[in-house]
């Protein structure tokens, strides 16, 4: 009587307790996963928000520390002329800096040559007969936006009819592309500014959990790219031609179907997420053996599939009887 209830008890146990505390370990691990992570920077704390106006020159921000900006001279720390020009902002994880005046003259020049066949001479958009040009209006996108375009060799586009203008090697210097910037830039002066991420500090750890939670939908887990939509894809952000100034625009602009990641990351995440981009997905380091090109583990495991299962068979071929 009491041995066959002991064992009613002790099916009970491993019958519904064990896989039911299983469950219930599951369930809160996915909990701590889940509400820890949420990308979002809290408001609620003071901010630290400064501002120097200065006859214009170059004033250094690195060491100026604020873990709540957000990526705007509104909630940063600033620098402007006498003339209001915006000049630099931001803190020691990121600086924001607008080109030079004395780059407009030259990026006109440019501008005129090489972008205002698409864009319109005055970069609104619009050609001389009042028609809409096939680039779209540039004024007002702040020179993070266009150097973004220039130094990643999508602009000069070369193929208008494409659905999403693609990563190529740029035409035109670094210095070029500031140029030009400097110029569209002060037709109708905006933000962001061009970022200069400072490593140093960065938590590549945390990187690694933002880029799961905001860019892994779309570029993967390892950064070998996907395709999206109709004609559109995610680049791969394994090319070491992706700089780190470059993925530090792509979050603050958003390029065409991208997302802008502003307001939600600060400048802090947004670098933590650049170290992890410039660190890890650039130089994986594969334990396993073979990366095979982190495609995901279909492709993979087709492969490991193909050649295990294939040269298994080829081996009993060689040593089997055949008859
Ligand atoms: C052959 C035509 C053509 C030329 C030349 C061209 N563009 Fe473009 N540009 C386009 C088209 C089309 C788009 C929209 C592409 C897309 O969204 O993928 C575009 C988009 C852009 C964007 C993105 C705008 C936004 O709001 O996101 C920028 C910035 C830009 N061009 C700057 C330039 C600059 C600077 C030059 C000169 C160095 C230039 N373009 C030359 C056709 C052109
Ligand atoms: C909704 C999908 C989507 C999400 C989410 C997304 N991206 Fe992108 N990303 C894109 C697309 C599409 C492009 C290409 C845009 C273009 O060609 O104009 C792109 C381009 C880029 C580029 C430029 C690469 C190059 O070759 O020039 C970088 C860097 C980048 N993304 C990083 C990130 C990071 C980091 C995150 C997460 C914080 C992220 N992206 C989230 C879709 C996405």
């Amino acid at each position: 009587m009491s041995s066959s209830r002991t064992q009613a008890r002790r099916t009970f146990r491993t019958k519904y307790l064990l896989p039911g505390g299983l469950l219930g370990i599951a369930a809160l691990g996915t909990l701590a996963l889940v509400f820890p992570g949420t990308a979002q920077a809290s408001t609620t704390k003071a901010q630290n928000v400064t501002a120097s106006v200065k006859a214009c020159g170059s004033v250094n921000l690195k060491g100026v520390s604020n873990v709540y900006n957000t990526g705007n001279p509104f909630d940063s720390t600033k620098l402007v002329c006498f003339d209001g020009m915006l000049i630099r902002y931001g803190d020691s994880a990121i600086t924001y800096t607008n080109p030079p005046k004395s780059y407009v003259a030259a990026g006109k020049l440019l501008f005129d040559q090489t972008c205002s066949s698409c864009h319109g001479s005055k970069a609104n958009g619009v050609s001389p007969s009042g028609q809409a040009t096939i680039g779209p209006n540039l004024q007002g996108v702040g020179a993070a936006t266009v150097d973004f375009w220039i130094t990643t060799g999508r602009m000069p586009d070369s193929d208008v009819r494409a659905v999403e203008a693609e990563r190529k090697p740029p035409r035109l210097t670094d210095t070029q592309a500031l140029q030009v910037a400097a110029y569209i830039n002060s037709l109708d002066p905006a933000v962001p500014a061009v970022p200069t991420p400072n490593l140093k500090g960065a938590d590549v750890a945390v990187g690694a959990d933002l880029f799961s939670l905001n860019c892994a939908a779309c570029h993967t887990i390892t950064g070998a790219g996907d395709a999206l939509a109709f004609g559109t894809n995610a680049p791969s952000l394994q090319d070491k031609q992706v700089t780190a100034q470059q993925v530090a625009e792509a979050l603050r602009i958003g390029p065409s179907n991208m997302p802008r990641f502003s307001g939600n990351l600060t400048d802090n995440q947004v670098r933590d997420v650049v170290a992890y981009v410039t660190e890890k997905i650039q130089h994986a380091a594969n334990p396993g053996g073979a990366g095979l090109g982190g495609v995901g583990p279909v492709a993979e495991g087709f492969i490991a599939l193909l050649l295990g299962v294939g040269g298994l068979a080829l081996i009993c071929f060689w040593i089997g009887e055949r008859s």
